[in-house]
């Protein structure tokens, strides 16, 4: 496969991980990249190791392809302004965003697809080294997407599909997988710090027991994964906790959580009436 010369617009963490993760495996070659800014687009080149910084891009992404790094609310109004001042005419353009489908670009006129890393890209520098195995889900018009398809299978990732329909569900699920996790840390640590635990094992602890349990997930149902005082029925355990989580400032999402988990375990444990105290106290207001 020759190298193509990959242009970016909107080179910020996505964009930088995927760039710099192909370039290092040797299968693309970068050229312009354009942010709003000089400064910023000097940056993003500084972090490749390559590509030229510009503010406005030229007849250079003629025959290359483009990839476009914007956060998703942009990719709309960018693909328009981009086709009525780009010069230059693309092989394909192709976006990063798991939720907008890839016909936001047809108005660039170039053949159009997305690719979506599904990985979590705080830190860029270090996401680079795991991109390997990473699973990307592509979407798009049949031959710039098996062109992707072919570029980041080489480069190690596993590859699925999407149709544009299903976007917005799949981004859902994954932001749930994701974002909601850390979120659910953040509510972890609020309450292991009033334990009197030392703070110092706090971060460890909390993702130890949250890594074991996804751990169990790669071959366990969620019904199957499930312990715990509301697993068992305790309501009296829980009559404990509520207020803990109450003085914490978590009355509503430990509440809210729990009745899921209670709707889990009745359908692993096939009783319903069995559990109308736990779910009064999960309806409770706090006190
Ligand atoms: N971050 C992740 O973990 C992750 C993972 C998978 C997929 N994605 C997808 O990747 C895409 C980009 O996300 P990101 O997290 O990489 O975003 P980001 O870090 O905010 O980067 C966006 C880049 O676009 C540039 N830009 C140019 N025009 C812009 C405009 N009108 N508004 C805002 N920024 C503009 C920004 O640089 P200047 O501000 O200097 O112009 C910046 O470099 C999204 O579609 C997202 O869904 C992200």
């Amino acid at each position: 496969m020759s190298r193509p010369h990959v242009h970016c617009y909107g080179c910020g963490r996505a964009a930088r991980v995927i760039l710099r993760w192909l370039h290092q495996a040797d299968l693309i070659q970068i050229g312009q990249v354009c942010n709003r800014s000089l400064e910023s687009s000097r940056d993003a080149v500084a972090f490749l190791g390559a590509g030229q910084a510009v503010v406005a891009m030229d007849a250079a992404v003629n025959g290359g392809w483009l990839m476009l790094g914007l956060p998703d609310g942009a990719l709309n109004a960018a693909a328009l302004g981009l086709s009525c001042r780009m010069p230059g005419q693309p092989e394909l353009v192709f976006h990063l965003s798991g939720s907008m489908p890839a016909s936001a670009l047809e108005p660039l006129g170039a053949p159009v697809a997305a690719v979506h890393p599904v990985r979590a890209f705080s830190d860029p520098a270090t996401a680079v080294a795991a991109m390997p195995a990473t699973w990307c889900v592509g979407e798009g018009e049949t031959e710039p997407l098996s062109r992707l398809k072919a570029l980041f299978c080489e480069a190690g990732a596993r590859w699925a599909e999407i149709t544009p329909a299903g976007k917005p569900a799949y981004h859902a699920a994954t932001v749930a997988a994701s974002n909601y996790l850390v979120a659910l840390n953040d509510m972890a640590r609020s309450l292991a710090q009033r334990s009197g635990l030392d703070g110092n094992d706090v971060a460890e602890l909390l993702a130890d027991l949250q890594q074991a349990v996804i751990q169990s997930l790669r071959t366990a149902s969620p019904e199957q994964a499930l312990t715990g005082p509301i697993e068992r029925g305790d309501e009296h355990a829980l009559a404990r906790l509520l207020p803990a989580a109450d003085g914490a400032g978590h009355a509503e999402l430990f509440r809210a959580l729990g009745r899921a988990t209670l709707s889990l375990a009745q359908r692993k444990r096939g009783e319903l009436d069995s559990d109308a105290a736990l779910a009064r106290a999960l309806t409770s207001r706090p006190d």
